[in-house]
């Protein structure tokens, strides 16, 4: 299983995002692309950074009926993004359509991955607005499973999840964990936070770290420290 740090480039627009690119002379890190960038410069700016050698998360949670998921994941596979993701919430028939989607002629494809449940979702949402009256673990645990059966790589899933995912959808489904801060940094909005190296501990196949690195003073840096403490 392929290890790394995937940094998120949550910028407002490609300027912004090549300047922090620009700083990174030695090392092309894996990048996710999320809405807000792929919104405001649409598919250019995945093929630009491509083309710069970067390896790429494109994190559009894809959700709709399984013949518009199958046709945009057709789309998706022509950028040659590494990963692509989904909601689980879509059902098994929306995931399997966005297999047979992003698969090319030739048989290769992008990892594909499924959010469970959000992380703004907690108990009292689920319950109250979704009427899903099953604990949220469950629920979460339940959703990587059917990703898992329709076939999927992995799940976008908490650090301290990685270990269970890993138990139930085997050691080689993939864990995409977002959550991560250095010790004593600033947990920001998230609310459940691990640092490279526990995340490494508990598991997990690939941290998504933002603001820990692109709001870092020297954000180069803070990758290598990253890097070091996720890879050793
Ligand atoms: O800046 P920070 O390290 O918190 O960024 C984490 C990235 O991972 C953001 O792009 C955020 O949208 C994404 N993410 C997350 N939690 C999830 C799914 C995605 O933080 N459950």
């Amino acid at each position: 299983m392929a290890k790394d740090v995937i940094i998120a480039c949550d910028f407002a627009g490609a300027e912004e995002c090549f300047a922090f690119l620009d700083r990174f002379a030695e090392e092309k890190p894996f990048v996710k692309i999320g809405m807000e960038l792929f919104y405001a410069e649409g598919p250019a700016i995945v093929r630009e950074i491509k083309r710069r050698g970067h390896r790429i998360f494109l994190d559009l949670k894809l959700h709709d009926i399984p013949n518009t998921v199958q046709k945009a994941m057709k789309v998706l596979s022509g950028l040659d993004a590494d990963i692509v993701n989904l909601h689980a919430a879509g059902g098994s028939n929306m995931m399997k359509a966005a297999l047979a989607g992003l698969t090319r002629p030739d048989g290769s494809r992008p990892l594909l991955i499924a959010v469970t449940q959000l992380t703004s979702t907690d108990q009292q949402l689920m319950e109250e607005e979704l009427l899903i009256e099953r604990p949220l673990d469950e629920v979460v645990m339940s959703y990587a499973a059917n990703a898992a059966a329709a076939g999927l790589d992995g799940v976008v899933c908490s650090p301290l999840e990685a270990g269970k995912v890993h138990a139930r959808c085997g050691e080689g489904f993939v864990t995409v964990t977002p959550g991560v801060r250095f010790a004593g940094g600033d947990a920001g909005d998230q609310k459940r936070v691990t640092t490279p190296a526990r995340a490494r501990e508990l598991g997990s196949d690939y941290i998504v770290v933002g603001r820990a690195i692109t709001g870092a003073a020297d954000p180069v840096a803070a990758y290598r420290q990253c890097v070091k403490e996720f890879l050793g």
